[in-house]
């Protein structure tokens, strides 16, 4: 069965901004890389891929249901943070926008009866609770630290080699 035409506009949607979110962490990324935090910037490198398969999961879906996929436009990302603690901020911030997309999305599958989109999204619903205690990690680390201390360097290390798992 075919998804209703709100549902696969609505996912199209999705994977547009999964793709910005890809886009926002690569900017990320490119701001570490110019401090010169390479763990960091490996961090934020991981997590543009990781966008990416998200975005894809949802375009196989909508494929797999028989609907077409439509892409949207992507808003540039911000390239500038004051501060170490600012980038990983706004990410935390952009993850919990994710998930309240996502539940949205499960509310109009719920609406829809639309039961295999339901079971598809789960995965998502799953992965945002995950994604969101990673950042928040990160933050608390930051907030112990003085910015400028060696710490700092040692948390960098720290994330560039989980980047590498
Ligand atoms: Fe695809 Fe980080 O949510």
């Amino acid at each position: 069965m075919m998804l209703s035409k709100k549902m696969t506009q609505a996912i199209n949607d999705q994977i547009g901004y999964e793709f910005y979110s890809a886009y926002l962490y690569l900017a990320m990324s490119a701001h570490f890389e110019t401090q010169n935090l390479k763990g960091f910037a490996a961090w934020m490198r991981e997590k543009f891929a990781e966008e990416q398969t998200h975005a894809m999961k949802f375009f196989d879906y909508v494929n797999d249901r028989g609907n077409k996929v439509e892409l949207p436009a992507l808003p540039q990302p911000s390239g500038k943070w004051p501060s170490h603690l600012a980038v990983f901020e706004q990410s935390l911030e952009h993850e919990q926008s994710v998930t309240a997309r996502i539940h949205k999305l499960y509310e109009l599958a719920l609406a829809e009866k639309d039961y295999a989109t339901q079971s598809m999204l789960k995965w998502f619903i799953d992965e945002q609770v995950e994604e969101e205690k990673t950042v928040t990690e990160v933050i608390e680390q930051l907030k112990l630290i003085d910015s400028r201390g060696t710490a700092v360097l040692v948390l960098d290390h720290r994330l560039g080699k989980s980047a590498e798992k």
